[in-house]
């Protein structure tokens, strides 16, 4: 099987490992009010935020482990549940929406199965609506991963796919 396209198989740290988030906390350790930010680095590091590593968290920054729960669930910028290997964000700013953003998503969705904020029953994919990422010249954009793809049709997206399933397809169109 062709892995040249699976960089991120590791990207994100194991919950059973809280290395990771003692990192974060030294970062902020004395900031009062960095819960957000806080959160932030933890699903960066983790990719969503487990029960394991909102509890060592609130322990260790000295947080109610409700107050934790309260802006994770809030925010809905917080995952709760893990994401599959690769996320693809699909912006739906302004000017990606007039470029046809529902199209892409709706390629997307047909493609993969999934709507917007689900994972497919393999955990290959994630998928999820942004706003304006700052690439508008762009648009319609989808990001995977940590890969820029715009000025995109719905043509385009089922060999994009195809290369971060590890099936080849690695021209860009
Ligand atoms: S609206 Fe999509 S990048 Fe700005």
């Amino acid at each position: 099987m062709n892995d040249a396209a699976c960089q991120c198989k590791q990207r994100f740290a194991d919950p059973d490992d809280l290395a990771p988030l003692e990192e974060i906390l030294e970062r902020y350790s004395g900031e009062r009010g960095a819960l957000i930010p806080l959160l932030q680095d933890a699903q960066e590091a983790y990719g969503y935020l487990d029960e394991r590593v909102m509890r060592a968290l609130a322990r260790e920054a000295g947080y109610q482990l409700s107050q934790v729960y309260g802006v994770a669930t809030f925010y809905t910028q917080f995952r709760l549940e893990p994401i599959g290997e690769h996320l693809i964000r699909v912006c739906h700013g302004t000017a990606c929406h007039v470029a046809g953003a529902e199209l892409i998503s709706e390629e997307i969705s047909n493609l993969l199965g999934i709507k917007d904020g689900q994972t497919t029953p393999d955990m290959k994919f994630t998928v999820e609506s942004v706003m304006c990422v700052g690439a508008c010249s762009l648009s319609p954009i989808m990001i995977v991963d940590d890969d820029t793809h715009g000025k995109l049709k719905p043509a385009n997206i089922r060999r994009i796919i195809k290369k971060y399933r590890g099936g080849g397809g690695e021209t860009e169109e």
